[in-house]
C-alpha cells in the first residue's frame, strides 16, 4: 500500500512539473499573451495538488527506507533538501510573481528574466525526480526479475 501511494505521488508530482513547464514554454514560445495569463493563473492552483504530492512521495519514501541511509537509497534521501528548497524558495515565490505580472499585463523585462530562471528551476527539479524515478526502478529491479522469474516457472509447468 505504501509503496502504491508513493509511486502514485511520485507520477503526480512529476506529470505536474513536467506539465507546468511545458505549458510555460509553448505559451511564451508559441502563443499569444493570453494564454501566456491563463498558463501562469492557473500554476498556483496545480501547487494545491502538487505540494501535497511531492509531500507524500517524500513522506511514503522515507517510511519505505525505514532508516536505510546508504547507497541508491542515500542518494535518493539527498536529493529531498534541494528538491524542497529549490521549490520553496524559488519556484512558488516565482509562480506567485509571475501570476501577478501576467494578471496585470507587465510583461517587463524582470518578467522575462524571472521566467527564465523559473524554467531552469523547474529543469533542475524535474532531473532530480527523474533520478530519483531511475533509483527507485533500481531498488525494485530484483523484485521486478523474481516476479518474471516465477511467472516463467509457472508457465514452463502449464
Ligand atoms: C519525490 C521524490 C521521489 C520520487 C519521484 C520517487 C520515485 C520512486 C518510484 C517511481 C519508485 C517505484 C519504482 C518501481 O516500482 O519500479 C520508488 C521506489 C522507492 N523509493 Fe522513491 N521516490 C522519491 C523519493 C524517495 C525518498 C525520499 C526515499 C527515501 C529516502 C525513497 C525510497 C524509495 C524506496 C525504498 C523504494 C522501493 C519501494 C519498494 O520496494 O516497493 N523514495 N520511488
Amino acid at each position: 500500500m505504501l509503496s502504491i501511494v508513493h509511486k502514485v505521488s511520485a507520477a503526480l508530482a512529476t506529470g505536474l512539473i513536467t506539465s507546468f513547464w511545458v505549458a510555460t514554454a509553448v505559451s511564451e514560445l508559441f502563443l499569444g499573451p493570453v494564454a501566456v495569463v491563463w498558463v501562469k493563473t492557473l500554476i498556483p492552483y496545480g501547487f494545491l495538488i502538487l505540494i501535497p504530492a511531492l509531500a507524500a512521495a517524500g513522506g511514503t519514501g522515507f517510511k519505505l527506507a525505514r532508516g536505510k541511509g546508504g547507497g541508491v537509497v542515500g542518494a535518493k534521501r539527498k536529493r529531498m533538501p534541494f528538491l524542497a528548497a529549490n521549490g520553496v524558495l524559488v519556484l512558488i515565490p516565482a509562480a506567485l510573481y509571475l501570476a501577478a505580472k501576467a494578471q496585470a499585463g507587465d510583461f517587463d523585462t524582470s518578467f522575462y528574466v524571472l521566467q527564465a530562471v523559473e524554467l531552469v528551476a523547474g529543469a533542475v527539479n524535474l532531473t532530480l525526480l527523474g533520478l530519483n524515478i531511475r533509483d527507485g526502478r533500481r531498488l525494485t529491479a530484483g523484485h521486478r526479475r523474481r516476479k518474471s522469474t516465477l511467472a516463467a516457472r509457472e508457465m514452463s509447468s502449464l
